[in-house]
């Protein structure tokens, strides 16, 4: 089998994500919102692209049950509901909502990826329980893709270092697992780090904007491995959790 990570989306080939998990890394703060949002009850979260597209789709529900949420430059957007930062999405706030939500490269990251056999929203608050959905595809030789979000299509530390949190953590055995050469490189990074993540996102340009912003609150929230033990699947344009009502 094959587990590839790649450090922008722009990298990834149509093939690349055919017939594979994939899994979309947006550490700050996408994924991580995505998973608060599902750990704490929201019904589903629809990325959209742009603001726009938010508007608009949002004349498709009652008023009462969307929130519109997303950022731009990390900021909330004006007249949305919510913002980007993780820990907004509270259980009052999102509880049986659909969650409308459009971000810089995160959405971007996921919107583009097709046909794979499975797309998975993956951070380090969501570790385990995307791991074990990962163990299981490495089980049955599916190959596997961790596609890190980046920033306006460069590099980002704090996806790599998670992606190779994933990559050191699926079992390997030597002779039936190609890794291709950003996988070999996520690990190194996260050895470098080990469980500092909050000195991987100190460290990190956008976890220094962030910061600088006025978002420190969403650093600590994003380094809390496994707060939100949920495995969110994109499927039919929107993520849902997987769970009792949604087996896999
Ligand atoms: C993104 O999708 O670009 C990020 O989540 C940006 C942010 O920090 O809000």
């Amino acid at each position: 089998m094959r587990l590839d990570v790649f450090f922008t989306h722009n990298e990834v080939k149509q093939g690349d994500t055919m017939g594979r998990l994939v899994a979309i890394v947006d550490v700050l703060r996408a994924s991580t919102t995505v998973a608060t949002a599902l750990g704490n009850g929201a019904k589903t979260v629809i990325p959209v692209e742009g603001a726009d597209g938010v508007i608009a789709r949002a004349r498709e529900f009652e008023r009462s049950a969307v929130l519109l949420t997303g950022e731009q430059k990390m900021l909330p957007i004006p007249g949305f509901d919510l913002g980007n930062s993780p820990q907004s999405f509270t259980e009052e706030a999102v509880e049986g909502k659909t969650i409308l939500i459009t971000t810089t490269n995160g959405t971007r990251a996921l919107l583009g990826v097709q046909g794979a056999r499975d797309i998975v929203i993956a951070s380090y608050v969501n570790f385990t329980a995307v791991l074990t959905l990962m163990k299981v595809a490495a089980s049955s030789n599916t190959d596997i893709a961790i596609i890190c979000a980046g920033e306006e299509g460069s590099f980002t530390l704090e996806d790599a270092a998670c992606a190779g949190r994933y990559v050191r953590a699926i079992p390997k055995r030597a002779e039936s697992v190609v890794v291709n050469d950003a996988a070999l490189a996520s690990v190194l990074i996260e050895k470098r780090y080990g469980d500092n993540i909050a000195k991987v996102f100190k460290e990190s340009t956008h976890g220094k904007a962030l910061e600088g912003a006025g978002f420190g609150d969403d650093l600590a929230a994003a380094a809390q491995v496994d707060s939100y033990p949920v495995v969110p699947i994109y499927q039919d344009r929107q993520i849902t959790k997987l769970g009792p009502e949604r087996a896999r």
